[in-house]
């Protein structure tokens, strides 16, 4: 997939709730994705989760053990009461911690519960992995109605 294909189906219409006004994000860092160039030193998420933590204290910022994504590690997601829940890899803990907390940002201030393509940090971009409609998102029971990412 190309990257103008990516933004393409990132900035389609979609159904989702919008994020509820004044509603803060959270960052959830993965704290068990190993250093792939020194697999036996020290997990970097939980450094990086406090390090966010002092420096975006708008934020909320945690930890779990292991978003399913170890394959491509550092993993973390962003998610807001309301909007899509995204899914990153290949973060580096030393450089990506600003752009995980400016991708929040963008979230939380979501008028239509997703995260802009346009102003998005690029390791946020280009480390996208997934992203998750909201619960209570309008999505039409027919499969072929093709919801969601196409336009109509
Ligand atoms: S150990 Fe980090 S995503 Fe699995």
């Amino acid at each position: 997939m190309t990257p103008t294909d990516l933004e393409r189906r990132e900035t389609d219409a979609v159904d989702g709730a919008g994020v509820a006004p004044g509603a803060g994000a959270t960052i959830v860092v993965c704290a068990t994705c190993r250093d792939r160039a020194d697999p036996a030193a020290e997990p970097p998420g939980a450094a990086l989760a406090v390090a966010l933590a002092a420096e975006a204290p708008d934020l909320t910022v945690r930890t779990v053990r292991c978003l399913g994504n170890c394959s491509r590690a550092l993993s973390a997601a962003v998610l807001a009461p309301g909007a899509w829940t995204y899914v990153f890899g290949d973060l580096d803990p030393l450089s990506d911690g600003a752009a995980l907390a400016e991708g929040a940002r963008l979230l939380a201030a979501s008028a239509d519960g997703t995260m802009p393509w346009r102003g998005r940090p690029e390791p946020l971009k280009r480390g996208l992995v997934a992203r998750v409609p909201p619960l209570g998102a309008t999505i039409p029971a027919d499969p072929a109605a093709v919801p969601l990412t196409e336009p109509a």
